[in-house]
C-alpha cells in the first residue's frame, strides 16, 4: 500500500508498505530517519518515541498506516537548521547521554513534557519519562538534563 505521511515538516510518499510494517520501520527504512531506535520493538523501552499528531506514540506499536494523513515529529525534527532543540542541548551538557540508545526517546518525551508544563516538578518529570528506559545512566543525570532545559527555556537562572 501506499502511505502518504508529512514527518518533520515534509510529506513523504512510501510505496509498497506492508500492511504489517510498523511507522518505525517505514521511518527508519524506508525514510532514512534512523534517529528512533528500535531495541524492544514491544513498547516497553521508549527509545522509538515519536510525536503523532502532538501524541507521543512508540513508533514500534503504530501500524505505518494509521500514520496516513497525520503529522509525524521525529528526534531529527527537533532542531532547526541553526541549532539543537534545548533539551537536545542539557542532554549533552548534563551528561545524561552514555550509549545514546534511549536518548532520543527521551529527548522526544521531555520536549513534550516541556511544551506542556515548562516548569515541572521533579515528580512529573519522572511521570512523563516513566515509559522511557535507560540501562545506562541511572536517570540522575536524564532529571538533571530536563531540569536544565527548563530552567533555559523559562529564562530562569540557571546553577549547575
Ligand atoms: S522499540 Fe518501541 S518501545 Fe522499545
Ligand atoms: S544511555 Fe545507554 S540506555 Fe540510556
Amino acid at each position: 500500500m501506499r502511505i502518504t505521511t508529512t514527518v518533520n515538516g515534509e510529506r513523504h510518499q512510501v510505496d509498497d508498505v506492508w500492511e504489517g510494517e510498523s511507522l518505525l520501520y517505514v521511518l527508519r527504512e524506508r525514510m532514512g530517519l534512523p534517529g528512533s531506535k528500535n531495541a524492544c520493538e514491544q513498547g516497553e523501552c521508549g527509545s522509538c518515541t515519536v510525536m503523532l499528531d502532538g501524541v507521543p506514540v512508540c513508533a514500534c506499536l503504530v501500524a505505518a498506516g494509521q500514520a496516513e494523513g497525520r503529522e509525524v515529529v521525529t528526534v531529527e525534527g527537533l532542531a532547526d537548521a541553526e541549532a539543537l532543540h534545548p533539551v537536545q542541548t542539557a542532554f549533552v551538557d548534563a551528561g545524561a547521554v552514555q550509549c545514546g540508545f534511549c536518548t532520543p526517546g527521551l529527548v522526544v518525551a521531555a520536549a513534550d513534557l516541556l511544551q506542556r508544563s515548562p516548569r515541572p516538578s521533579d515528580p512529573e518529570i519522572r511521570e512523563a519519562l516513566a515509559g522511557n528506559l535507560c540501562r545506562c545512566t541511572g536517570y540522575e543525570k536524564i532529571l538533571a538534563a530536563v531540569r536544565l532545559a527548563a530552567a533555559r527555556m523559562s529564562g530562569a537562572e540557571v546553577t549547575r
